[in-house]
């Protein structure tokens, strides 16, 4: 086995063979779930099934997952560390058999059917207990029993699983590593430092509690669960005998692209390795993000402010090891070549992809130029003052100050090295601890801002999103009616105040035109429509004409919802039972999003 591809075959070949039924994977940017920004790992699109639905698929399920997260988002340009990656999944849902759990991972992982690792190469920690969960002796005893040797007690920090907001359900886990043979580096050395001679490649967790609300205590769950998950890049990279994962696949092949064509080479310092590959994972989270289904682009808020970041940073490094970008988009269409047939959004949004990547690209560039100006203007600032200091005897440094520094960072988006690069050629230095500071400080804040978004976001506005969703079916189905099936979502934001579609249409929409849509779409409000939802096969979702973007070729049950003779479409939901809990639909805005793309945002009154 040497390829993603064996990975995930031997995995469902694996699960299915012990009663695991596969499952579809789900969308990265979620739908209708203010906790999180993305889907972080495989249990989330989940949670309504680990809080005790049943799902349509049964009790013993698999799937591979596409996830972000961006905890880690430092620590990318190292050997192990992705912020987009594909997670392999199993769940018990209901029952927690966590012996038998154990045993599984172990035979995947040892079996010379399977993985055919080393036991003598793996290692194992379990949860030390507290005053919640006690300590996992079973884990413990269970590991030991099939032959491994380093298993390690660890605190709650290393051994609890929660998803990111901390809301949900949550429990011990155990997680298995693999020792990649580096020395110990001191006596205490052991999976939870990352000194990297332990890298963790998958991760049970005994999902037993629940936290209701956040900063609530985590209380028993009725019905516990198994939910498991698989570094897919890391296994693959291990079993390639790579050294790091962006020495395999298709990291290896965008890596080799760069380094044909920039003038740092990829091994010429540690500094131009990790350039190099921050650009690679960047580059391929913005593809998943700008391509999903859910259409986000780059923004000063939320999700849209995470890919701002990828795409910038993406900037900054290709500047490092002097890449040209105009070659970004020849990256995406790498990525996009090799996932797209696994994730059908980001094929279909390929071109799509590439205008954002481009646009965002400029904006940035030209963000950097207007930096520059801010910056001569600061040091004009010091000259001026340091003149009149000759009159008055005060001392004054050849020194830009944390607080500028932190403006030029923030508002021009000047990273700070640049900044001390350019204060250095001056004959100047930069205040660093007062910029670290202030960094902190906005970094604090912005914690707690998108904390209380999230906190009081859409879960304590669920009504108005519900209705606003339901409006969202109405309006395309409107666009559609004038402008004919072609017409597409091409991307949906929704706000406790608005909702925002945006739509593939080849001009401007005169007034009458949107009075004609708004009147379409308030008609069907009259009418008092009920909302009707089906759960179907993918195949018969797809046949039935429902829209929708059907994301894969792999599918299981989905939901369909009917609005009468006016809108079918294949989405999560939730709606709203009848149409009338409208009201009534007011267009506020249409404008071009980008080019052949227009957006429209509309209220209910
Ligand atoms: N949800 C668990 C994780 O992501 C499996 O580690």
């Amino acid at each position: 086995m040497k390829t993603d591809k064996d990975l995930k075959e031997l995995w469902f070949s694996f699960f299915k063979d012990h009663g695991f039924k596969r499952i579809d994977s789900a969308s990265i940017v979620p739908e209708n779930d203010p906790s999180v920004l993305f889907t972080t790992a495989g249990m989330h699109p989940l949670v309504p099934y680990l809080l005790g639905e049943k799902h349509p698929a049964g009790n013993r399920i698999c799937d591979v997952q596409r996830c972000l997260r961006t905890n880690d988002i430092d620590s990318v340009g190292d050997a192990w560390h992705l912020t987009c990656f594909e997670m392999l999944g199993n769940w018990f849902l209901g029952d927690c058999p966590k012996e038998e759990m154990i045993k599984l991972s172990f035979e995947f992982l040892t079996s010379p059917k399977y993985l055919g690792l080393p036991k003598e190469k793996l290692a194992a920690t379990v949860f030390e207990g507290d005053e919640i969960a006690p300590k996992d002796e079973v884990a413990y005893k269970t590991w030991k029993d099939c032959g491994i040797n380093e298993v390690f007690y660890q605190n709650k920090e290393e051994n609890w699983w929660a998803l990111g907001g901390g809301k949900g359900p949550c429990g011990p886990d155990s997680e298995m590593f693999l020792d990649t043979g580096k020395p110990k580096c001191g006596p205490n050395c052991s999976p939870a430092c990352d000194c990297g001679k332990y890298v963790e490649i998958w991760n049970d967790v005994f999902m037993q509690f629940n936290v209701q609300n956040i900063g609530e205590k985590a209380v028993l769950l009725k019905n516990p669960n198994i939910d498991t998950g698989l570094g897919l890049e890391r296994v693959v990279a291990i079993l390639n005998g790579a050294k790091s994962v962006y020495d395999t696949g298709i990291f290896k092949v965008v890596i080799d692209f760069i380094n044909e064509r920039a003038t740092v080479k990829y091994n010429e310092s540690e500094s131009a390795t990790r350039s190099y590959r921050i650009i690679t994972d960047h580059l391929r989270s913005s593809t998943f993000v700008l391509g999903d289904e859910r259409g986000v682009v780059p923004s000063n808020l939320g999700q849209g402010y995470i890919l701002r970041r990828f795409i910038r940073r993406a900037v900054n490094h290709a500047r490092n090891i002097g890449f040209d970008t105009k070659y970004f988009a020849d990256i995406v269409d790498i990525f996009v070549d090799k996932h797209g047939q696994d994730y059908r959004d980001i094929l279909e949004h390929r071109e799509f992809i590439k205008e954002e990547l481009q646009k965002e690209v400029e904006k940035f560039s030209k963000a950097l130029e207007d930096g520059h100006k801010e910056f001569d203007k600061v040091i004009n600032g010091i000259e001026k003052h340091k003149e009149f200091a000759l009159k008055t005897g005060e001392i004054v440094e050849n020194k830009i100050s944390g607080k500028a520094v932190f403006r030029l960072y923030d508002t021009f988006g000047f990273p700070f090295e640049l900044t001390k690069e350019l204060a250095a050629e001056r004959g100047y230095t930069v205040d660093e601890k007062e910029f670290q500071e202030k960094f902190k400080e906005h970094q604090e804040k912005s914690r707690v801002a998108s904390a209380g978004q999230f906190k009081g976001g859409l879960a304590d506005n669920s009504v108005e999103s519900t209705r606003f969703h339901t409006a969202t079916h109405l309006l395309l189905a409107a666009l559609q009616h004038f402008y004919g099936k072609d017409v597409k979502q091409r991307g949906s934001n929704i706000t406790p105040e608005r909702l925002r579609l945006d739509f593939n249409l080849d001009h401007k929409m005169s007034p009458e035109e949107i009075k004609q849509v708004e009147d379409f779409v308030n008609e069907a409000i009259s009418r008092e429509i009920p909302v009707v939802c089906e759960v179907m096969p993918y195949e018969k979702a797809k046949e039935s004409g429902a829209e929708g973007v059907f994301t894969s070729k792999y599918g299981s049950e989905v939901k369909v919802y009917t609005i009468g003779d006016v809108s079918k479409e294949m989405c999560g939901g939730p709606h709203v039972q009848n149409t009338k809990e409208l009201h009534h639909f007011k267009i506020i805005k249409e404008e071009s999003s980008s080019s052949g793309i227009r957006r429209i945002k509309a209220i209910l009154d």
